[in-house]
């Protein structure tokens, strides 16, 4: 792995796998790991879902980019990003992006709990097709993540060792 491979910053829509495969990709590589998603529930103690409905999604994007400001500091990290974070704000500035590229049949297949993710409406479809050219081109690295948790981190290993 390159000196410079900081922070491993996972990216791709609702449902795609990065906290799954976050969790197990740190692991293998001795990084710690952290769930924005998480760490914005825990810093209001609100789930996502009561943040977007009391105050709104601007205010939701305004603590994933206070999330981004902390996660600069970070060093040897493998950092889960809500599926809006690259559309909203700049995630390159927080490490070596990987966009876990899962179609969108495989996220609702995998999707069980829609509950606390509030963008997976009726409008989802559309919005993965808008949001999938933005992937693309904030990503280091594209994976294709239609397979199980453990082909996946098995082909991030293969790749980032030749990066
Ligand atoms: C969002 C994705 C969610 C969460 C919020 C908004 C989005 O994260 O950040 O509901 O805009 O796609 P996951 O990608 O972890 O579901």
């Amino acid at each position: 792995m390159p000196q410079s491979l900081l922070n491993i910053v996972l990216i791709g829509f609702m449902g795609c796998g990065k906290s799954s495969i976050g969790k197990v990709l740190a692991k293998e590589i001795g990084f710690d790991f952290i769930d924005s998603d998480l760490e914005i529930i825990q810093s209001q103690n609100m789930s996502i879902s009561n943040i977007f409905k009391t105050k709104g999604e601007n205010y939701f994007r305004q603590l994933e980019k206070n999330f981004i400001l902390n996660a600069k500091n970070l060093h040897h990290y493998v950092i889960a990003t809500g599926g809006g974070m690259p559309i909203h704000t700049d995630i390159r500035q927080m490490g070596f992006s990987i966009f876990l590229d899962a179609s969108f049949e495989t996220i609702n297949y995998r999707l069980k709990s829609k509950d606390d993710r509030p963008l997976f409406d009726a409008q989802a479809h559309k919005r993965f097709s808008t949001r999938h050219p933005i992937y693309l081109k904030n990503a280091d690295l594209i994976i294709p993540a239609n397979n199980s948790i453990k082909e996946i981190v098995s082909l991030i290993l293969e790749k980032i060792q030749i990066i």
